[in-house]
Parts: structure tokens; sequence; C-alpha cells
């Protein structure tokens, strides 16, 4: 993971920098093997970070924030967004992620991922949900296993990274799915068939790539959007496809450019 960062010195000023490694690095500054103007301004603390999946981002951003007035830097400190990025893709050399990594420069804040399958989320199970439904009943949202719920219902804005399988999406997805559609966190069964929206994003991007022809309707891409309008509340919802990219004789290459040339220009 690759950061951008502000330190709060010792006389009330800002540093910024970048880094991929920031434990060392705020330890390097306090140390005074950090930078010239840090040294003289011991000891520093970590006032604002943000965390960046590709270096030359965490390297840009630096630049831009140095360029902001200090008022500015409160300002961004104080409303940093918080980005959730579901990484549905089971491939280490996923074309989707590519994608979806195209469409996070664009993003202004912290990104959280959760890797579903490293950190092996899987389907609901029979004792899992009677454990869950017991807490649920008497108001207790706090269980380990609603981690990933809370981290879905606090993020600013998600985007939901899935591979075309079998006309809808890898099933680790639903298995998220099943984990976060907890009712009192991210949305609550009101028992009349109606459900109270509790997620704060507003926004939700669904990134996919198909090795073929992707069908209409497009079932992983309708269901998402029906389960995060419906139960969550989140109502814009933005779809970035690349497809044909395993039929032979296709430019694999000239089709994932202009699909990244599509999602840098809905950002414009
Ligand atoms: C298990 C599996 C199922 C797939 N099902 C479909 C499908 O139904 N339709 C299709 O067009 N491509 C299908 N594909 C191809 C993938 O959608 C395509 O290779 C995609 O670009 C993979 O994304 P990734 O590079 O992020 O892994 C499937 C691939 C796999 C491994």
């Amino acid at each position: 993971m690759n950061y951008t960062y502000i330190l709060k010195c010792a006389d009330g000023t800002l540093y910024t920098g970048w880094t991929n490694d920031i434990g060392k690095r705020l330890a390097a500054h306090n140390s005074g093997r950090g930078a010239k103007y840090t040294k003289s301004r011991l000891p520093v603390s970590l006032f604002y970070l943000e965390e960046h999946l590709d270096r030359r981002t965490a390297m840009r951003r630096e630049v831009l924030i140095k360029k902001m007035t200090r008022s500015e830097k409160m300002t961004l400190a104080e409303t940093k967004k918080r980005i959730l990025l579901v990484n549905a893709c089971v491939r280490p050399a996923s074309r989707t992620m590519e994608l979806a990594r195209e469409l996070l420069k664009h993003l202004d804040g912290s990104v959280e991922e959760v890797d579903i399958e490293k950190e092996k989320i899987l389907p609901l199970t029979n004792a899992q949900m009677e454990k869950r439904q017991a807490a649920c009943d008497a108001g207790i949202t706090d269980l380990p296993m609603m981690k990933y719920a809370w981290q879905f219902a606090e993020a600013d804005e998600i985007v939901v990274a899935a591979p075309y399988w079998d006309l809808s999406f890898p099933a680790i997805l639903k298995a998220y799915f099943e984990q976060i559609t907890v009712s009192g966190v991210t949305f609550k069964n009101m028992g009349d068939g109606s459900y109270k929206k509790l997620c704060k994003a507003k926004k939700l991007y669904y990134v996919m790539t198909a090795g073929g022809p992707i069908y209409e309707p497009n079932m992983g891409f309708e269901y998402v959007k029906t389960l995060v309008f419906e139960f969550y509340g989140i109502k814009d919802i933005t779809l970035f496809t690349a497809e044909m990219l395993d039929v032979d004789g296709m430019d694999v290459a000239a089709i994932m450019d202009a699909a990244k040339t599509k999602i840098n220009s809905f950002f414009e």
C-alpha cells in the first residue's frame, strides 16, 4: 500500500509527504532522518493519511496537497472520505481490478479494500444466522462477525469489482452480501415488507469485465443495483464494463484502453 500523509510538527506547522510504509516513515521523521523540515520541529505526529493502491497516485496527491493552503489542509483532514473497494476478483492478474484501480485514481479519500477471497468470507451458515438473528433481536450490533457490515455501512463511496462469471459474478460476492446484510447495521427490516436504509454511501461504482458479450439483463449488476438501492439506500450507481476479452482475435489491450478512457472521461 502507498500513502500520502500530513504530519503535525511540534511548532504546529504541517508537513506533507508520501511513503509505502507509514510506520517506518513516521519513525524516521521522529528520529530526525525523515526530512530537513521536520528534523528541527520534532516530535511530529500523524495528522492525516490517505491510502492509495499505486505509487504514482500517492505521489500525485503529495504534490496537490503541498499546493494547498493550511486551512485547505485542515478541511481535508476533517472531511476525509472513506472509500471501500469490494474486491470480488478471484484471479491475481485480474483485468477487472485493473479497471477498478483506474477508477480509484479519481476518488479522493482513503481506500479500504476488502479482498473477499483473501479474507475467506464464506456463505452464511445456520449457526451464524441464528447467532446474528439473536443478537439483532436483542439490539446487539457489535459482534465481530458484523465488522464487514459496519465497514460497508460507514463508507462514503463504494467500488465493487467483480468479473462476469456464469452470467453474473463469482459466488464469493454473494457470500459477502450475505455477511453484510445485517438488520440494524446496513438496513433494518421493518416487518411490514419495507426496509429502513442505513448505509451512509450515496454512490456506488460497479466494475466488471467479461470474456464474451454481456447479456441483457445484466444479472450480476442488476442484482447488486437492486440490493444496494432497496436495502441499503444507495441510489447513485454507475456501471463500467469491458467485454469480449476472451474472444479469439480480439485486441484485448485496445478494449481495456477504451474502458479506461470511458472511466476517465466520466470524471472529466
Ligand atoms: C468461472 C468463470 C466463469 C466465467 N463466466 C463467463 C460468462 O458467463 N460470460 C462471459 O462472457 N465470460 C465468462 N468468464 C470469463 C470472464 O468473465 C473474463 O475472463 C473476465 O475478464 C475475467 O475477469 P478478471 O480478469 O478480472 O479475472 C468466466 C470466467 C470464469 C473463470
